[in-house]
């Protein structure tokens, strides 16, 4: 029996880990020691047996990691093979873990050497008008995409090994090829998901999306029917729960999305627990408004009231983790700003160091709701717009500590939110580095 590696749910960073690897069962990443990746390096040059692999871990003094051995295994990054021979035993002399570790640190520490995720909007056009929608989606729009530059974009992420690719828009289900997007993707990216309004989620999309294998799946809901029906359109508010209740029932992983505006702000915590007793979503979360799109700042909330929901749902949060399927999630962000807790790990916004945004024409942005384009995926590949040189990525990926503005300089949380959502700052003072504005120190 031999061993082979199969490359599609593990890649090597330098930067927060030096190893990711998807479990698939559990829906989410891995960071590994430099044991289990030096591992994978090695099965990426041939197949070996297990006694082989063993026995170069042993030439150079370093433990097994069996039970991680195991777990790829489980996930599929490890694969069996039935011819009894090792091949290439040569190639190992070519690499030691010393080198190995140099490898490693060549690799970008700054930001992750491609995209992690990416948020694809492959059209404009939709069918609601919501208040608040940072993309100002309404009327289709010149210049969108064609599905072969779609699918493109998609062989680009398979290539970088980009693990979550989230199609929204616009409303994706009414681009006519949105099935056969999803098809292709789930081909080539270990969780290609999408978020959705709900107004098209019926009994025959439900069976295609299986078929095609899609496991997660994201609605927007922002409030109960009244409030809900204010802030999407009429009438939204019963397909968007239909939606859900049919999702949840087919047993996707459901999440649940709501964007706190002041429309809905007293009502997200009723909202939540309603939704988690009432039906198996597995994800409830909620985010703050970026002011961007048909986003004013007169619909936003302010600091001391984000606090006071956040705290709310925190507690929500630790009563559900405890007796129910479903977990509700704040950004992660949230609970670095304002908050030094010794010991957790540095938060960094993800724009442009983990994710990057194409909208509906190709123009590539760090986040969704930073309007700063960085290129077109028809002038440049996402390759090239990510390693571009210039000051702004220089300026996205600086060190926490060199982040200096104002209000944050001497923050004693600096070191752990790095001025926090740089959008969230952005879009109120145009300077990236000015304080996440929902940041209440
Ligand atoms: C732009 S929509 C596109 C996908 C789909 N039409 C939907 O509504 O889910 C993607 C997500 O962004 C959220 N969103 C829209 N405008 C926003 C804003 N200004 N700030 C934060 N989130 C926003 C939506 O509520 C939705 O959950
Ligand atoms: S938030 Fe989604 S549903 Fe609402 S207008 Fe924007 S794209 Fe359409
Ligand atoms: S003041 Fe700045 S550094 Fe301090 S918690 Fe707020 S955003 Fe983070």
């Amino acid at each position: 029996m031999f061993f082979f590696l199969s490359s599609f749910f593990y890649r090597f960073e330098n930067y927060k880990y030096k190893l990711l690897c998807y479990d698939k069962e559990e829906n989410k990443y891995n960071s590994s020691s430099p044991e289990e990746a030096f591992l994978l390096k090695i099965m990426e040059k041939s197949s070996f047996s297990y006694e082989t692999l063993k026995n170069k871990f042993e030439s150079e003094n370093l433990n097994f990691p069996e039970s991680f051995f195991q777990l790829g295994l489980k996930n599929n990054w490890i694969n069996r093979g039935t011819e009894k021979k090792d091949k290439n035993l040569e190639v190992l002399d070519d690499i030691s873990f010393n080198d190995f570790k140099n490898f490693i640190n060549r690799l970008p520490n700054t930001h992750y050497k491609t995209p992690l995720n990416v948020s694809f909007d492959i059209t404009n056009y939709c069918n609601l008008n919501c208040m608040h929608c940072c993309n100002d989606s309404g009327a289709n729009k010149d210049k969108t995409l064609t599905l072969d530059e779609i699918l493109g974009v998609i062989d680009q992420c398979s290539d970088m090994k980009v693990f979550d690719v989230i199609f929204a828009g616009g409303e994706p289900f009414l681009r006519k090829d949105f099935f056969q997007i999803l098809k292709y993707a789930s081909g080539k990216i270990p969780k290609p998901t999408f978020s959705t309004n709900g107004s098209t989620i019926d009994e025959k999309s439900i069976s295609q999306l299986k078929d095609i294998g899609i496991d997660r799946v994201q609605v927007s809901l922002d409030g109960f029917k009244e409030t809900h029906d204010r802030i999407r359109g009429k009438r939204n508010y019963e397909d968007a729960l239909n939606a859900i209740k049919l999702f949840a029932k087919n047993k996707f992983n459901t999440h649940v999305q709501t964007t706190v505006i002041k429309e809905n702000i007293d009502e997200i915590p009723d909202l939540c627990s309603y939704l988690v007793e009432n039906f198996e979503i597995s994800k409830y979360k909620f985010t703050p408004l970026s002011v961007v799109g048909r986003a004013s700042q007169e619909m936003k909330v302010g600091p001391e009231e984000y606090k006071q929901l956040y705290d709310e749902i925190i507690d929500l949060a630790f009563k559900y983790s405890k007796n129910s399927k479903s977990s509700v999630k704040t950004r992660l962000m949230f609970d670095y700003i304002g908050r030094n807790i010794p010991g957790s790990k540095d938060y960094v916004c993800e724009a442009f160091r983990e994710c990057l945004s194409i909208n509906y024409s190709g123009d590539v942005y760090p986040c969704s709701f930073l309007p700063i384009k960085i290129g077109n995926i028809r002038e440049e590949t996402i390759d090239e717009i990510w390693n571009k040189k210039s000051e702004l990525v220089n300026e996205l990926r600086t060190p926490h500590e060199l982040r200096k503005s104002e209000k944050c300089s001497n923050c004693n949380c600096l070191p752990k939110c790095g001025t926090g959502c740089l959008a969230n700052s952005y879009n109120l003072g145009k300077v990236l580095f000015g304080g996440d504005s929902y940041c209440w120190v």
